[in-house]
């Protein structure tokens, strides 16, 4: 039912853990089944130069999770952003149907991460302007 990449991704998944003061942080959870997914970033000249993850969730949501990372490291920003539920699957060769939701969870989190690095960059620039 899962393809061979799916199995690669979630018995040997790839950048698993937490970046120590990371630039952006995104953690999103899906309420239906209650799985949890949260991606730490490291973003230097605009680019993703580390991404981690860790993923309390079923197995397609730690490959989605674990190809998401491969994925977004060394794209800038707003190709991170580009990044969607439906292209980790692809990258996956599919997900079974009832599992494409799972992929949702990996897309968000990256995205919310790359908010959150906006957010703090700017309140950072709004900071330094009223101080200086
Ligand atoms: Fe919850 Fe897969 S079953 S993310």
């Amino acid at each position: 039912m899962y393809s061979e990449k799916v199995m690669d991704h979630f018995t040997n998944p790839r950048n698993v853990g937490e970046i120590i003061d990371p630039d952006g942080v995104g953690q999103v959870g899906n309420p239906v089944c209650g799985d949890v997914m949260r991606i730490t970033i490291q973003v230097e000249d605009g680019r993703i130069a580390d991404v981690k993850f860790r993923t309390f969730g079923c197995g397609a949501a730690i490959a989605t999770s674990s190809m998401i990372t491969e994925m977004a490291k060394g794209k800038t920003l707003e190709e991170a952003l580009k990044l969607t539920n439906s292209a980790v699957a692809r990258a996956l060769d599919g997900l079974p149907p009832a599992k494409l939701h799972c992929s949702n969870l990996a897309a968000d989190a990256l995205h919310e991460a790359i908010s959150d690095y906006y957010a703090k960059t700017r309140t950072r620039g709004q900071a330094l302007k009223v101080g200086g």
